[in-house]
């Protein structure tokens, strides 16, 4: 078999960084070469520097390895970032412009119109949006980013509704897992027995990355998808999974069986389908009354199916329903892995 491609994950010791480390330690195309994480925790052993808030323990062979700074010189061809928005603005393109290929799960270059924002079951054409930032930047690497875990959820179960439908109107109120936050994240006297209504930016990142997710990219012009998309972003005393229920409108409106029937269908590209870590079943439809529900659901296919039920018929617009996604594996570092398992499919990292 040949060597595996040697690489980096950047924020490693962050909620987020810890499932990709969790996610690559096994990993069939990728080994992890080195682990990169703030001031705080450069030059420490990683599990010394890093406070492991998932289940099990870091991988044994990861315990010792030093941790890096975020600087350009890391062993690696490709770099997953788990960084906090700010920070990757700066970082993420000193890796871009020194040659890395970078696989971004913050929000700091989503919206750029040369960045891909992908979910390769759903929008892998994207990815050909590189080529234009290699013309616009000058970089000799690039930078692709995943979207936020509520849109990943929500687009997953949108799209194949959106092809057969023609979906115009998202109405989604969210109930986002504590684990959402990082760590440490929302102090316990705030989420424990209640809601907090509000997450900053939440609202308009899921409204914006779902439209442009569902529309057209190729050559810096990305146009975004003619839905509107209203959206309530609630945290809950739940601590991984994130569950929203939406209402949909559609220009032909589908009976809960059609939808059904489309939702159990689908999936991603061929391509896609044969990546190490994509589920096989994209979508698990539930039938229960009762179902999805967080703590039962987010390990669908290794966190990396989104659950949806309760589809049935809306009084208000055309359909309701429920899903389920895991937001710290589909939602950020599984999604982001696939993103770096479908540029080397494609030849863009080799
Ligand atoms: N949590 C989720 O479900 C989720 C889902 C989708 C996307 N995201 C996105 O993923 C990113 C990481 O989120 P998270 O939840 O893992 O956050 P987190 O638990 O707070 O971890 C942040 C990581 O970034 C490093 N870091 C923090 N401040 C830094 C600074 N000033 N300079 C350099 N490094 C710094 C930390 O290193 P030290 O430990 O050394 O401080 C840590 O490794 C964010 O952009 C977030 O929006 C998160």
């Amino acid at each position: 078999m040949a060597s595996k491609i040697p690489v980096a994950v950047l924020g490693a010791t962050g909620a987020v960084g810890q499932r990709f480390v969790q996610l690559l330690a096994e990993h069939p195309l990728f080994e992890i070469a080195a682990l990169a994480a703030s001031k705080r925790s450069a030059g420490r052993g990683y599990a010394d520097a890093c406070r492991w808030v998932i289940p099990g323990d870091p991988p044994a062979s990861l315990r010792e390895m030093l941790v890096s700074k975020l600087e350009p010189n890391l062993p690696a061809r490709l770099v997953f970032s788990a960084l906090p928005a700010n920070v990757a603005r700066d970082v993420e393109p000193r890796f871009a412009g020194a040659g890395y290929a970078v696989c971004s799960n913050a929000s700091a270059f989503r919206y750029e119109p040369d960045v891909p924002l992908v979910i390769p079951e759903v929008n892998s054409e994207h990815l050909s949006l590189i080529f234009a930032q290699h013309k616009v930047r000058g970089w000799p690497g690039f930078i692709i980013t995943n979207p936020n875990c509520s849109t990943t959820g929500i687009v997953m179960a949108l799209k194949p509704l959106h092809d057969a439908f023609c979906l115009n109107k998202v109405f989604a109120f969210t109930m986002q897992g504590a684990s959402g936050a990082g760590y440490p994240g929302v102090p316990s006297l705030d989420i424990l027995d209640n809601v907090i209504p509000y997450i900053g930016g939440e609202e308009e990142k899921i409204a914006r990355e779902t439209r442009l997710l569902l529309g057209d990219a190729s050559d810096v012009k990305q146009r975004e998808a003619e839905i509107k998309v209203s959206v309530h972003a609630n945290r809950v005393p739940v601590i991984d999974g994130h569950t929203i229920t939406m209402s949909l409108g559609f220009e032909r409106k589908p009976t809960p069986d059609e939808a059904i029937e489309i939702l159990r269908a689908f999936h991603g590209p061929a391509e896609v389908q044969s990546l190490p870590s994509a589920p096989k079943q994209p979508i698990v439809v539930r039938d229960e009354d009762d179902r999805p529900q967080p703590r039962r659901d987010r390990d669908a296919e290794r966190g990396m199916a989104v659950s949806v039920g309760r589809v049935r018929e809306c009084p208000i617009l055309d359909l309701q329903m429920v899903i389920v996604v895991h937001n710290t594996v589909r939602g950020a570092a599984g999604g982001a892995l696939l993103n770096g398992e479908l540029l080397v499919q494609r030849g863009l990292v080799k």
